[in-house]
């Protein structure tokens, strides 16, 4: 269910696109439903579907087992009346499991082990106890056995005392939905469908009706509001860390630590504190990330050293980092960045789409975008490669052992010959001979004693 508007979010953004790690609300639901191998995912859309359907289509990838289906709700009178609009995308010998959009963090086991409880056969209801359940649905029971849900603003006062509540999420068969479905009225406080009103039908048809309590509050926890969301990403973010930690990562504080993706670490890695990880990110044995970097989409060997407040993301094409290199501070490392081992990339370099072999250097102020650079390479500050002729992008090949000076321009498509030298404040245009030293400037003119013109009186 994502039709919802979600109004105390504030937003022009529907509430099941706000992001939660870097993924929208819906997305995560999701992919909680792909890990349960689902056959289908309808996805009821209103409220802003259009935006929602799109940003779903680009972001759920097509070769999923789980085949993406949305259903519209114009307008929207309530949760059964969402549900009876996905009546026709529901196979009759289907098992459903309902899920909200803006329900992110629900574990699949815990959805399988709901699946279990109702074995094809009963209406399983997720439930939680709350110590305060203000607004929630609260579970009627009669002894041990669920008699009905009551919605809040339906409930009498001692009905409002029960604090065990339903969590928004239910499983039960195709067949015992539907003509439950076609039975709900809207006549309740709010004046809408309540898809909770099944659970009554289910008892009166004599249908086992079983609650699967859990305790973890964060499985079960909605957004409405951006305090709840910003709550909400710091649980989620305290317990990535935690996993991490566990599994021998040290971050100096699990407090100021962001994954927006997926982070594989090797033994002994350390991590400053601010730093975000986002994408696939890999850390090999013993790296060490300093404070403040943002790291995305990139492989990081082991030993290397990200110095603080680095820029990496590789976005689609990737970054790759070799065995002890020595990356910022201050750098940036854009996609295509491939470096070999002991590379050296110090303070407000930038690389892109270009490889470096193994020990080559670029430590101060440097552009190396389009460049192939050999072993050993001494890339001096302020130097640049001009890759772009304002039309075309070309290379530039800088072969082993070559020392660029400083403050150079490299105009590609250009190839320096391996163990030259280019002498400062050179503008290279033509290619130049192995061990051949190549300057391109003018030649410096010296006037003795010159008297520097004096102010008129
Ligand atoms: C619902 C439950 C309540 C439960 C609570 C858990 C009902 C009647 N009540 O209440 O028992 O304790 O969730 O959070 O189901 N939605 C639509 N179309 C609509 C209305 C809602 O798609 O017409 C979607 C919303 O976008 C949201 C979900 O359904 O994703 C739940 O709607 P919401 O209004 O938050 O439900 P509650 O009234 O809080
Ligand atoms: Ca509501």
């Amino acid at each position: 269910m994502a039709a919802g508007k979600g109004t105390r979010m504030k937003s022009r953004l529907p509430k099941v696109l706000q992001r939660l790690a870097g993924v929208p609300l819906v997305q995560h639901v999701l992919a909680t439903a792909a890990r349960l191998h689902a056959r289908s995912a309808v996805v009821i859309t209103g409220h802003g579907a259009a935006q929602v359907e799109s940003a779903l289509w680009a972001a759920v990838p097509s070769s999923t087992e789980t085949a993406l289906q949305f259903v519209r709700q114009d307008p929207q009178l309530g949760t059964g009346h969402a549900l009876q609009q996905a009546v026709p995308a529901l196979a009759d010998d289907g098992l459903v499991v309902i899920l909200s959009g803006d329900v992110p963090l629900t574990q699949a086991d815990t959805l399988q082990a709901l699946i279990a409880a109702s074995g094809g056969t009963r209406l399983a209801l997720l439930t939680i106890e709350l110590a305060d359940p203000t607004g929630y649905g609260r579970i009627l029971r009669h002894g041990v056995q669920v008699q009905a849900i009551v919605e809040h603003k339906d409930a009498s006062m001692e009905e409002r005392a029960i604090r065990e509540v339903y969590s928004g999420i239910m499983a039960l068969p195709a067949r015992l939905l539907k003509p439950w479905l076609a039975r709900l009225d809207n006549h309740n406080a709010q004046g809408e469908y309540y898809l909770t009103d099944i659970v009554k039908f289910a008892v009166a048809d004599g249908v086992e009706v079983v609650a699967h309590t859990i305790e973890d509050a964060l499985q079960v926890a909605g957004i409405n509001s951006p305090v709840q969301l910003a709550e909400l990403e710091r649980s989620h973010q305290l317990r990535q860390a935690q996993a991490l930690m566990e599994q021998g990562v040290r971050l100096q504080d699990p407090a100021r630590f962001d994954l927006r993706g997926q982070l594989d670490c090797g033994q002994d890695v350390e991590i400053d504190v601010n730093c975000i990880f986002a994408g696939q990110v890999s850390l090999g044995d013993g790296v060490r990330v300093g404070a403040n970097c943002v790291i995305a989409n990139c492989t990081i060997a082991a030993g290397a050293v990200i110095h603080p407040f680095t820029h990496i993301d590789g976005e689609k094409q990737g970054v790759s980092v070799g065995e002890g290199a020595l990356i910022g501070p201050f750098a940036r490392l854009r996609p295509g960045a491939q470096l070999a081992a002991e590379v050296h990339i110090g303070n407000f370099v930038e690389v892109k789409n270009s490889t470096l072999a193994k020990g080559a250097k670029a430590n101060h102020l440097a552009y190396l975008g389009d460049a192939t650079v050999g072993e050993r390479v001494n890339y001096g500050a302020g130097s640049i490669t001009a890759n772009y002729d304002g039309a075309n992008k070309h290379r530039t090949v800088i072969e082993a052992d070559v020392h660029i000076g400083s403050n150079c321009v490299l105009i590609a498509p250009v190839t320096i010959g391996a163990g030259g030298t280019v002498g400062g404040g050179s503008t290279i245009t033509k290619s130049t001979e192995p061990g051949a030293l190549s300057v391109a400037r003018g030649k410096q003119v010296s006037i003795a004693h010159w008297a520097r013109p004096q102010k008129k009186k």
